[in-house]
């Protein structure tokens, strides 16, 4: 698979919005209120007159993400103006910002349009500091941006490179505006390198497949990348994740990648991804209804991958490590299967009750490999539960942590990148119901509270490392169209560790 995008290029510009020459220029307004700046009346003034007449009709509200198109009869000012509303002024915060610029970029692709300028953030209360406003506007851009077209080519030709300006007749903001652009534009990226990988069905990524594209990911963003095989994994005694690969014609593979952004020091963050390439349940066969969307069950990997790129583009001042443990969950006479009992990596026994519970294995032999590696935190990332999916939808992540401290900058940084997570318990309640009466553990418990016996299984294998593990199960795909995303991976959590990182 190849991972190139349509180009988008976002700079900041110090210009007066009427005299602008662009195809299109947006201009945001806020809900309820006639108020525009005088830049927007000087720019109704080139265009005829049309914005006051649209906000005097009453006819366009400016609620939330509500878009209309003008056509100037006048010349003198651009070919069109796109309104966006920005909903209520006291509710806006750069979670509105950042969708806002979604949606305008999805609008502009429906026309041909090629360039756009625009002014969002000039009704935008000065309280919200403009490197935030910048980076939301360009991580907006290009999530809007993304579809996946592999296999649409006609679709995929249509998409034209698309440049956007964005206006401040001040100076000084234009410069603070393009220092949080040029972050929002990696963390952007970053986030579509997950998505487009996610994207991919499972007869075109398994886990060898995965492994080359993160030895691309890695050359393209200056990482170090290890990949073990089976034969490695095997000499290492990685058998959970050997066990889970088994009945899959493709090998499991455990992948690192590797940012240095200080010479001293092991790392400061291990991350783990869970990267199963197709979810068929294995012996414990899942319904097949929905089986399709069991080709996202990589997304945890997918992410970490996502955050590693755009960590090391922002060249962040720390060491992260990444490690993305991968197989194909199939049923076949060579899989495992119940009753069998697993001796992992860390030395601990699993009996497996059903082989459904794959993620937490695969994850037991990657947490233990991670903690040996004594990081200040460790933060895992997996589609792990239903049950999780079922508690919360797909509005928050589930989180599950011991360390309130580190509960509380996760639960932050969700807010502030959009992508939030709702603390759910684990502790000794949940992990006594983990334990076999003939292993160490068994890999599932009774059917309540599936999310936290998952997440206590976890906990079993990071050792004394301060851990959280952030279940992503109900959040990761757009079921449909939305005015502000293409259906599919939504890239979820690389958003938010990054700015954990970057708050690190
Ligand atoms: N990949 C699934 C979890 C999942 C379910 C992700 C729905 C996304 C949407 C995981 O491997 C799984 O099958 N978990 C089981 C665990 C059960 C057997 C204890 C589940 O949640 O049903
Ligand atoms: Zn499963
Ligand atoms: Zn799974």
């Amino acid at each position: 698979m190849a991972i190139k995008f349509a180009p988008l290029k976002i700079s900041a510009l110090q210009a007066t919005l009427s005299k602008v020459k662009t195809d299109l220029l947006v201009v945001g307004l806020f809900e309820s209120s006639k108020k525009t700046t005088k830049e927007i009346d000087q720019l109704d003034e080139v265009t005829g007159g049309a914005i006051r007449s649209v906000l005097k009709s009453n006819d366009y509200k400016a609620s939330l993400n509500e878009t209309l198109f003008i056509y100037p009869t006048s010349t003198k000012g651009p070919k069109r103006v796109l309104l966006i509303g920005l909903g209520a002024k006291n509710d806006f915060d750069l979670n509105r910002c950042r969708r806002a610029a979604s949606v305008i970029v999805r609008e502009c692709q429906k026309t041909g349009i090629k360039s756009i300028a625009m002014d969002i953030h000039d009704l935008i209360p000065e309280k919200f500091n403009r490197k935030d406003i910048g980076q939301a506007i360009a991580e907006g851009l290009h999530f809007g941006r993304y579809d996946y077209f592999d296999h649409l080519p006609e679709k995929a030709k249509a998409k034209q490179p698309i440049k956007v300006t964005v206006i401040d007749s001040l100076a000084e903001q234009v410069k603070t505006l393009s220092q949080g652009i040029r972050i929002g534009d990696k963390i952007g990226a970053g986030q579509n390198i997950c998505r487009h990988i996610a994207n991919q069905p499972g007869n075109e990524i398994h886990p060898p497949e995965l492994a080359r594209v993160c030895q691309r990911v890695a050359k393209q963003n200056n990482l170090r990348c290890k990949v073990f095989n089976k034969r490695q994994l095997t000499d290492m005694k990685m058998n959970a994740i050997l066990a889970v690969g088994k009945g899959s014609e493709h090998e499991p593979r455990l992948i690192s990648l590797e940012h240095k952004g200080k010479s001293k020091g092991g790392p400061d963050v291990v991350l783990v991804g869970k990267a199963i390439t197709f979810d068929t349940g294995g012996i414990s066969l899942k319904p097949g209804l929905g089986m399709q969307d069991m080709k996202f069950d990589k997304s945890g990997g997918c992410a970490v991958i996502g955050i590693m790129a755009a960590v090391a583009q922002l060249k962040l001042k720390l060491n992260v490590v990444g490690l993305v443990t991968s197989a194909e969950n199939m049923p076949a006479h060579n899989s495992y299967r119940p009753g069998d009992i697993i001796k992992t990596y860390s030395g601990k026994t699993v009996e497996i009750h059903n082989t459904d519970a794959e993620g937490r294995m695969v994850l037991a032999d990657a947490l233990w490999y991670g903690a040996k590696m004594k990081p200040k935190i460790m933060i895992d990332m997996a589609t792990l539960t239903g049950a999780c999916a079922v508690a919360l939808g797909s509005h928050y992540a589930g989180l599950f942590t011991p360390d309130n401290k580190l509960a509380s900058q996760l639960e932050k940084s969700g807010q502030a990148s959009g992508e939030p997570v709702w603390r759910l318990p684990v502790g000794p309640e949940y992990g006594n119901e983990m334990k076999s009466t003939i292993a160490d553990l068994k890999n599932v418990a009774d059917r309540w509270g599936g999310a936290s016996n998952a997440a206590a299984f976890l906990q079993e294998f990071v050792g004394d490392t301060p851990w959280a593990h952030i279940d992503i199960a109900g959040s990761i795909v757009n079921t449909s169209e939305k005015p502000y995303a293409a259906t599919g991976s939504n890239g979820y959590a690389v958003r938010l560790i990054v700015d954990y990182l970057r708050h690190f």
